[in-house]
């Protein structure tokens, strides 16, 4: 089934059968005694070299052959004359599939900003940087369905296309398929949405968690694993208005049991990253460390690969809000006055507080548990007593929440009693508010914002950089 990869060549014994190679130059090097190609097909971020004599192939063809076209070369395995390879591949026979015009192709062998790699989104994929990046994240995407399927979670698959707002914060993109120069009206002026597609309005979901706790009231233990859409203008490293997240959701499951099932998961995700990505890993980590050696000794990062094995290897700290919110009040930035935004129960804890707690003061993962009632979504379990609610969130160095969860309100009184205080018209939610009603259970779940995992394991600094074809306000260019 097709050629052998470029991964699969390189750890072949060099004993002179012929191959076939198909890629894309990386770079060509003419020497008095032979010309180099560095061929990568982005099975792995090692290039192979395939090498010519001179003469060997017209001058006309070699013009062709330049860094970004796409080339079948057949040739000879050998033992590589150079060091910094094992084996390299004489070449035989050349073919150009495709040249690149180097006037034209805006990818050369230099390094190039992510700015600008980001306005080259449809060709970024073919630079050492972006093809480490997506193939961590097909790694990790790919560990976090083996943990659950191994774990006996069921995949459900939660409609994108949704007429509820499950967070409450109406971040929604609208879905209609009305004329919008012609909008229908109702008799009262309004815009009539009955004659909209579904005959209701419709939006994008901003989370899958509504119907996946519907999947869970009947198979117990299920996840999702699809596309989130918020329409926040959040013009940050960290927000993406397109974003895959992962959202767990489990019958018979306390506040305890869903933390215990988070740290397990994340460890669980980024250990199988770094066993199965390790030089991916070491690309990024080498790219940091050349990036750091412009920071003043203070502010360089700690080594990616270190900072993954001490998340891996220590115990989250866990903590409630209200013990978040003292640590917060006795400390140095407060006292100081170095916060820009003002500590105090019930404030909703802004990233500096955050990253003191995590990066100053515990120096590790952390989990806070039971927030406010007010600051949190209709749908958590209120404390005994009515004041908090029993939410969990994850917080990572650098990257702040990486995992937003909790038990699930499961009395059809109390929760009916919270949809009516934060507006939502019960009618609109009737099918979630019935799961309550017939075999009610104490349950629980969470979701991980799948980018800012791979944020966090790649070491990269914005999120833009860790999806394919990155989606936020005024750009959805690719
Ligand atoms: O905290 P959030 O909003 O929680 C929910 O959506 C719940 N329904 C999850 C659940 O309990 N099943 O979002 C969960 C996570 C955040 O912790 C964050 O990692 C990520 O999703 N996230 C974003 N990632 C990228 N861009 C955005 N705009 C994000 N908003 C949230
Ligand atoms: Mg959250």
């Amino acid at each position: 089934m097709g050629p052998l990869q470029i991964k699969e060549l390189l750890q072949q014994t060099p004993d002179a059968k012929s191959v076939t190679l198909k890629g894309w130059v990386r770079t060509k090097r003419e020497s008095k005694n032979a010309i180099f190609i560095a061929l990568n097909d982005g099975s792995t971020i090692h290039n192979i070299q395939a090498v010519a004599a001179p003469g060997q192939f017209s001058a006309e063809l070699l013009l062709t052959v330049t860094t970004g076209s796409c080339l079948k070369i057949t040739g000879q395995l050998v033992e590589s004359q150079g060091s910094g390879q094992a084996v390299e591949v004489k070449i035989e026979d050349l073919h150009v599939y495709g040249t690149a015009d180097p006037e034209a192709y805006p990818l050369q062998p230099k390094r190039h900003s992510l700015e600008f790699l980001r306005e080259i989104a449809h060709l970024r994929p073919r630079t050492n940087t972006f093809g480490a990046i997506l193939r961590i994240r097909h790694s990790l995407a790919f560990a976090v369905h083996q943990y659950f399927n191994e774990k006996r979670f069921f995949y459900l698959h939660t409609p994108i296309i949704t007429a509820s707002d499950a967070e409450g914060a109406g971040e929604m993109f609208r879905v209609t398929t009305l004329d919008l120069d012609k909008l229908p009206r109702t008799e009262e002026g309004a815009i009539n949405f009955k004659e909209d597609f579904f005959g209701r309005e419709a939006n994008l979901t901003v989370s899958g968690q509504l119907e996946g706790e519907l999947g869970a009231m009947a198979l117990s233990k299920i996840y999702t694993f699809g596309p989130t859409f918020r329409a926040e203008n959040s013009n940050t490293t960290r927000h993406l208005a397109e974003f895959w997240m992962i959202e767990p959701e489990m019958a018979f499951f306390e506040l305890e049991d869903n933390m215990d099932l988070a740290e397990d998961f994340v460890k669980y995700v980024i250990r199988y990253a770094l066993e199965n990505c390790k030089d991916d890993l070491a690309f990024l980590e080498n790219r940091l460390s050349e990036e750091d050696k412009n920071k003043p000794q203070n502010e360089r990062s700690i080594p990616l690969l270190e900072k993954l094995s001490f998340v891996v290897d220590n115990p989250f700290e866990r903590l409630t809000y209200t013990e978040a919110i003292d640590i917060l009040l006795k400390s140095k930035p407060h006292k100081e006055k170095k916060f820009q935004y003002p500590v105090g129960w019930g404030i909703d804890l802004s990233s500096e507080h955050e990253r003191y707690l995590v990066e100053k003061h515990f120096k590790k993962p952390v989990i806070l548990t039971n927030y406010p009632r007010e600051i949190k979504s209709f749908y958590m379990k209120l404390d005994d007593d009515g004041k908090t609610v029993r939410a969990m969130d994850v917080l990572f160095p650098g990257i702040g929440e990486i995992i937003g969860g909790s038990q699930r309100e499961d009395n059809y009184e109390k929760l009916l009693e919270r949809v009516h205080e934060v507006g939502i018209d019960p009618e609109t939610i009737w099918w979630y508010l019935d799961t309550r009603k017939f075999g009610t259970a104490p349950h629980s779940g969470f979701g991980l914002g799948f980018e800012r995992l791979v944020l966090f394991v790649t070491g990269m600094s914005n999120i833009r950089d860790v999806i394919p074809f990155p989606r936020y306000p005024k750009s959805a260019e690719f």
